[in-house]
Protein backbone atom coordinates (compact mmCIF):
# COMPACT_ATOMS: atom_id res chain seq x y z
CA UNK A 1 0.00 0.00 0.00
CA UNK A 2 1.25 3.53 -1.00
CA UNK A 3 0.29 6.62 1.15
CA UNK A 4 0.70 9.83 -0.55
CA UNK A 5 0.16 13.38 0.48
CA UNK A 6 0.30 15.50 -2.66
CA UNK A 7 -1.68 15.61 -5.87
CA UNK A 8 1.24 15.12 -8.13
CA UNK A 9 2.36 11.81 -6.19
CA UNK A 10 -1.20 10.86 -6.08
CA UNK A 11 -1.68 11.46 -9.75
CA UNK A 12 1.68 9.52 -10.05
CA UNK A 13 0.24 6.40 -8.37
CA UNK A 14 -3.00 6.09 -10.66
CA UNK A 15 -0.69 5.94 -13.68
CA UNK A 16 -2.51 3.45 -15.58
CA UNK A 17 -5.45 2.27 -13.60
CA UNK A 18 -8.24 2.85 -15.52
CA UNK A 19 -11.01 2.43 -12.49
CA UNK A 20 -9.99 3.31 -8.86
CA UNK A 21 -12.83 2.66 -6.49
CA UNK A 22 -12.07 5.31 -3.52
CA UNK A 23 -13.64 5.43 0.02
CA UNK A 24 -13.46 9.20 1.38
CA UNK A 25 -12.85 9.33 5.14
CA UNK A 26 -11.78 12.26 7.39
CA UNK A 27 -9.75 9.26 9.22
CA UNK A 28 -10.30 7.98 12.84
CA UNK A 29 -11.34 4.65 10.76
CA UNK A 30 -13.39 1.74 12.18
CA UNK A 31 -14.91 -1.00 11.38
CA UNK A 32 -17.43 0.55 9.52
CA UNK A 33 -15.11 2.50 7.33
CA UNK A 34 -13.37 -0.71 6.61
CA UNK A 35 -16.27 -2.57 5.20
CA UNK A 36 -16.20 0.23 2.65
CA UNK A 37 -13.04 -0.47 1.70
CA UNK A 38 -13.65 -4.09 1.10
CA UNK A 39 -16.67 -3.61 -0.35
CA UNK A 40 -14.38 -1.57 -2.92
CA UNK A 41 -11.77 -4.05 -3.47
CA UNK A 42 -14.15 -6.00 -6.45
CA UNK A 43 -15.62 -2.67 -7.91
CA UNK A 44 -12.07 -1.13 -8.90
CA UNK A 45 -8.86 -1.93 -10.50
CA UNK A 46 -7.53 -0.04 -7.95
CA UNK A 47 -8.83 0.75 -4.55
CA UNK A 48 -8.15 4.25 -2.83
CA UNK A 49 -8.96 5.91 0.21
CA UNK A 50 -8.84 9.41 1.23
CA UNK A 51 -7.94 10.82 4.76
CA UNK A 52 -9.04 14.58 4.69
CA UNK A 53 -10.55 16.52 7.87
CA UNK A 54 -12.40 18.84 5.81
CA UNK A 55 -12.92 22.22 7.85
CA UNK A 56 -15.28 23.34 5.22
CA UNK A 57 -17.96 21.14 6.52
CA UNK A 58 -17.87 21.93 10.19
CA UNK A 59 -19.44 25.30 11.44
CA UNK A 60 -16.49 27.54 14.09
CA UNK A 61 -18.21 25.58 17.08
CA UNK A 62 -18.03 22.08 16.18
CA UNK A 63 -15.05 19.52 16.74
CA UNK A 64 -12.60 20.31 13.77
CA UNK A 65 -9.94 21.01 16.00
CA UNK A 66 -10.51 18.48 18.48
CA UNK A 67 -11.22 15.68 15.48
CA UNK A 68 -9.19 12.51 15.79
CA UNK A 69 -6.51 12.50 13.93
CA UNK A 70 -4.74 9.21 13.53
CA UNK A 71 -2.76 8.58 10.48
CA UNK A 72 -0.30 6.01 11.18
CA UNK A 73 -2.96 3.16 12.55
CA UNK A 74 -5.89 4.44 10.06
CA UNK A 75 -2.98 2.85 7.72
CA UNK A 76 -2.06 -0.15 9.18
CA UNK A 77 -6.13 -0.87 9.04
CA UNK A 78 -6.46 0.30 5.68
CA UNK A 79 -3.33 -1.89 4.70
CA UNK A 80 -5.05 -4.75 6.23
CA UNK A 81 -8.54 -4.17 4.84
CA UNK A 82 -6.93 -4.50 1.64
CA UNK A 83 -6.78 -0.83 0.14
CA UNK A 84 -3.79 -0.26 -2.41
CA UNK A 85 -3.30 3.76 -2.07
CA UNK A 86 -4.18 6.10 0.47
CA UNK A 87 -4.57 9.87 -0.32
CA UNK A 88 -3.87 12.09 3.01
CA UNK A 89 -3.33 15.80 1.92
CA UNK A 90 -2.52 18.55 4.28
CA UNK A 91 -4.76 21.27 4.64
CA UNK A 92 -2.65 23.63 2.30
CA UNK A 93 -2.54 20.77 -1.24
CA UNK A 94 -6.49 20.44 -0.72
CA UNK A 95 -7.04 24.18 -0.53
CA UNK A 96 -4.25 26.01 -1.63
CA UNK A 97 -6.12 29.35 -1.95
CA UNK A 98 -9.23 29.80 0.07
CA UNK A 99 -11.98 27.68 -1.42
CA UNK A 100 -14.02 30.22 -2.91
CA UNK A 101 -15.84 27.95 -5.80
CA UNK A 102 -17.91 26.11 -4.25
CA UNK A 103 -20.91 23.49 -4.44
CA UNK A 104 -24.38 23.90 -2.88
CA UNK A 105 -26.97 21.64 -2.71
CA UNK A 106 -30.61 22.23 -3.74
CA UNK A 107 -32.75 22.90 -0.54
CA UNK A 108 -34.82 20.35 -0.81
CA UNK A 109 -32.51 18.06 -0.26
CA UNK A 110 -29.56 19.61 1.96
CA UNK A 111 -31.39 22.19 4.01
CA UNK A 112 -33.66 19.43 6.02
CA UNK A 113 -32.36 17.47 9.25
CA UNK A 114 -28.51 17.41 8.91
CA UNK A 115 -28.71 20.57 7.00
CA UNK A 116 -30.66 22.29 9.19
CA UNK A 117 -28.90 22.34 12.27
CA UNK A 118 -25.52 22.20 10.71
CA UNK A 119 -26.48 25.20 8.40
CA UNK A 120 -23.32 25.00 4.98
CA UNK A 121 -22.54 21.06 6.40
CA UNK A 122 -23.61 20.17 2.84
CA UNK A 123 -21.85 22.34 1.16
CA UNK A 124 -18.58 21.28 2.79
CA UNK A 125 -19.21 17.73 2.02
CA UNK A 126 -20.13 18.27 -1.93
CA UNK A 127 -17.13 20.61 -2.57
CA UNK A 128 -14.50 18.56 -0.92
CA UNK A 129 -16.08 15.22 -2.09
CA UNK A 130 -16.24 17.10 -5.74
CA UNK A 131 -12.74 17.84 -5.48
CA UNK A 132 -11.41 14.23 -3.71
CA UNK A 133 -13.60 12.14 -6.74
CA UNK A 134 -11.99 14.62 -9.37
CA UNK A 135 -8.42 13.93 -8.03
CA UNK A 136 -8.60 10.38 -7.43
CA UNK A 137 -10.18 9.78 -10.93
CA UNK A 138 -12.52 7.90 -9.11
CA UNK A 139 -15.15 5.76 -11.31
CA UNK A 140 -17.04 3.71 -8.11
CA UNK A 141 -17.00 5.56 -4.65
CA UNK A 142 -18.24 4.32 -1.84
CA UNK A 143 -20.29 6.29 1.04
CA UNK A 144 -22.42 4.54 4.65
CA UNK A 145 -25.56 4.45 4.65
CA UNK A 146 -25.02 5.81 8.68
CA UNK A 147 -24.86 9.47 6.96
CA UNK A 148 -28.24 8.49 4.81
CA UNK A 149 -28.85 12.33 3.74
CA UNK A 150 -25.28 12.90 2.67
CA UNK A 151 -24.96 9.17 0.53
CA UNK A 152 -28.14 10.71 -0.82
CA UNK A 153 -26.78 14.27 -1.45
CA UNK A 154 -23.86 13.42 -2.90
CA UNK A 155 -26.33 10.53 -5.68
CA UNK A 156 -27.68 13.48 -6.85
CA UNK A 157 -24.66 15.92 -7.19
CA UNK A 158 -23.03 13.25 -9.21
CA UNK A 159 -25.95 12.40 -11.30
CA UNK A 160 -26.73 16.10 -11.81
CA UNK A 161 -23.13 17.03 -12.52
CA UNK A 162 -23.33 13.69 -15.08
CA UNK A 163 -19.68 12.63 -13.36
CA UNK A 164 -18.88 9.40 -15.00
CA UNK A 165 -19.06 7.85 -11.41
CA UNK A 166 -20.90 4.83 -9.82
CA UNK A 167 -22.28 5.61 -6.02
CA UNK A 168 -22.44 2.66 -4.16
CA UNK A 169 -23.98 2.90 -0.38
CA UNK A 170 -22.46 0.76 2.30
CA UNK A 171 -24.76 -1.08 4.92
CA UNK A 172 -24.11 0.93 8.09
CA UNK A 173 -22.09 -1.39 11.05
CA UNK A 174 -23.11 -1.51 14.15
CA UNK A 175 -21.46 -2.62 17.42
CA UNK A 176 -23.06 -5.65 19.66
CA UNK A 177 -25.30 -3.70 21.38
CA UNK A 178 -26.55 -1.60 18.47
CA UNK A 179 -25.13 1.47 18.13
CA UNK A 180 -23.81 2.63 15.24
CA UNK A 181 -20.18 2.57 14.70
CA UNK A 182 -18.62 6.20 14.25
CA UNK A 183 -15.53 8.11 15.14
CA UNK A 184 -17.19 10.64 17.66
CA UNK A 185 -18.33 7.57 19.81
CA UNK A 186 -14.84 8.18 21.15
CA UNK A 187 -15.83 11.21 22.63
CA UNK A 188 -17.93 9.26 25.09
CA UNK A 189 -17.20 8.58 28.17
CA UNK A 190 -18.26 5.06 29.90
CA UNK A 191 -21.40 5.70 31.20
CA UNK A 192 -22.07 7.96 28.11
CA UNK A 193 -21.19 4.50 26.02
CA UNK A 194 -23.39 2.76 27.88
CA UNK A 195 -26.67 4.91 27.20
CA UNK A 196 -25.87 5.33 23.38
CA UNK A 197 -27.30 1.74 22.78
CA UNK A 198 -30.58 4.23 23.18
CA UNK A 199 -30.70 5.90 20.23
CA UNK A 200 -30.77 2.75 17.71
CA UNK A 201 -33.14 0.90 20.31
CA UNK A 202 -35.17 4.27 19.82
CA UNK A 203 -34.68 4.11 15.94
CA UNK A 204 -36.16 0.20 16.15
CA UNK A 205 -39.25 1.26 17.97
CA UNK A 206 -40.29 3.52 15.59
CA UNK A 207 -39.89 1.41 12.68
CA UNK A 208 -41.68 -1.39 14.73
CA UNK A 209 -44.67 0.56 14.79
CA UNK A 210 -44.72 1.84 11.64
CA UNK A 211 -44.09 -2.12 10.35
CA UNK A 212 -47.00 -2.74 12.46
CA UNK A 213 -49.35 0.56 11.84
CA UNK A 214 -52.09 -0.48 8.29
CA UNK A 215 -51.93 3.34 7.32
CA UNK A 216 -49.44 6.34 7.41
CA UNK A 217 -51.52 9.22 8.39
CA UNK A 218 -49.34 12.21 8.87
CA UNK A 219 -50.74 13.13 12.53
CA UNK A 220 -49.86 9.37 13.66
CA UNK A 221 -46.32 9.74 11.80
CA UNK A 222 -46.11 12.59 14.04
CA UNK A 223 -46.83 11.17 17.04
CA UNK A 224 -44.35 8.11 17.09
CA UNK A 225 -41.92 11.18 15.96
CA UNK A 226 -42.55 12.91 19.19
CA UNK A 227 -42.39 10.02 21.21
CA UNK A 228 -39.88 9.14 20.24
CA UNK A 229 -37.97 12.37 20.76
CA UNK A 230 -39.72 12.29 24.30
CA UNK A 231 -37.67 9.17 24.98
CA UNK A 232 -34.69 10.16 24.69
CA UNK A 233 -35.23 13.79 26.15
CA UNK A 234 -36.17 11.92 29.25
CA UNK A 235 -33.02 9.91 29.37
CA UNK A 236 -31.09 12.85 29.36
CA UNK A 237 -30.63 13.58 25.63
CA UNK A 238 -31.10 16.62 23.62
CA UNK A 239 -32.63 15.62 20.04
CA UNK A 240 -32.32 17.84 17.13
CA UNK A 241 -34.45 15.62 15.42
CA UNK A 242 -36.44 12.12 14.68
CA UNK A 243 -37.60 12.03 11.47
CA UNK A 244 -39.93 9.34 9.20
CA UNK A 245 -39.18 10.02 5.61
CA UNK A 246 -39.51 8.12 2.19
CA UNK A 247 -36.11 6.71 1.21
CA UNK A 248 -36.53 7.75 -1.74
CA UNK A 249 -35.62 11.67 -1.52
CA UNK A 250 -36.11 12.14 1.82
CA UNK A 251 -39.31 14.13 1.68
CA UNK A 252 -42.49 13.67 3.82
CA UNK A 253 -43.84 10.50 3.23
CA UNK A 254 -47.28 8.90 1.21
CA UNK A 255 -48.75 6.14 1.51
CA UNK A 256 -46.86 2.63 0.22
CA UNK A 257 -43.26 4.74 0.48
CA UNK A 258 -40.58 3.07 1.58
CA UNK A 259 -39.44 4.61 4.70
CA UNK A 260 -36.21 5.38 6.67
CA UNK A 261 -36.48 6.41 10.29
CA UNK A 262 -33.44 9.19 10.80
CA UNK A 263 -32.35 10.45 14.13
CA UNK A 264 -29.63 13.25 15.44
CA UNK A 265 -29.53 13.33 19.25
CA UNK A 266 -26.69 14.80 21.43
CA UNK A 267 -25.60 13.04 24.81
CA UNK A 268 -23.04 15.36 26.84
CA UNK A 269 -21.30 17.04 24.39
CA UNK A 270 -21.51 13.98 21.59
CA UNK A 271 -23.90 14.57 18.98
CA UNK A 272 -24.70 11.30 17.42
CA UNK A 273 -26.63 10.30 14.46
CA UNK A 274 -28.40 7.13 13.10
CA UNK A 275 -30.99 6.01 10.64
CA UNK A 276 -33.53 2.46 10.45
CA UNK A 277 -34.42 2.12 7.10
CA UNK A 278 -37.86 0.51 7.43
P1 LIG B 1 -16.37 9.98 7.81
O1 LIG B 1 -17.29 10.37 8.91
O2 LIG B 1 -14.97 9.63 8.13
O3 LIG B 1 -17.02 8.77 7.06
C1 LIG B 1 -16.43 8.25 5.91
C2 LIG B 1 -17.40 7.26 5.29
O4 LIG B 1 -17.62 6.18 6.20
C3 LIG B 1 -18.77 7.89 5.02
O5 LIG B 1 -19.26 7.45 3.77
C4 LIG B 1 -19.61 7.36 6.16
O6 LIG B 1 -21.00 7.27 5.85
C5 LIG B 1 -19.01 5.98 6.34
N1 LIG B 1 -19.31 5.44 7.68
C6 LIG B 1 -19.11 6.04 8.88
N2 LIG B 1 -19.57 5.25 9.88
C7 LIG B 1 -20.07 4.14 9.30
C8 LIG B 1 -20.70 2.96 9.79
N3 LIG B 1 -20.91 2.75 11.09
N4 LIG B 1 -21.09 2.00 8.90
C9 LIG B 1 -20.88 2.19 7.56
N5 LIG B 1 -20.30 3.30 7.04
C10 LIG B 1 -19.91 4.26 7.89
O7 LIG B 1 -18.49 11.15 6.08
C11 LIG B 1 -17.39 11.69 6.08
O8 LIG B 1 -16.29 11.16 6.73
C12 LIG B 1 -17.12 13.00 5.37
O9 LIG B 1 -18.30 13.78 5.36
C13 LIG B 1 -16.60 12.81 3.93
C14 LIG B 1 -17.61 12.11 3.04
C15 LIG B 1 -15.27 12.04 3.93
C16 LIG B 1 -16.32 14.21 3.30
O10 LIG B 1 -15.43 14.93 4.08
Amino acid sequence: MHIVHTLSDLKGHLGAFRHPAVVPTMGNLHAGHLALVRQAKPLGDITVSTIFVNRLQFAPNEDFDSYPRTLDADCEQLEAAGCDLVFAPLESEMYPQPQTFKVHPPADLADSLEGHFRPGFFIGVCTVVLKLLSCTQARTALFGKKDYQQLMVIRNMVKQFAMPIDIVGGETQRSDDGLALSSRNGYLNPTERQQAVLLSHTLKTVANALRAGTTLQPREVARLESQAMQSLSSAGWKPDYVAVRRQLDLQMPHPGDALVVLAAARLGATRLIDNLEV
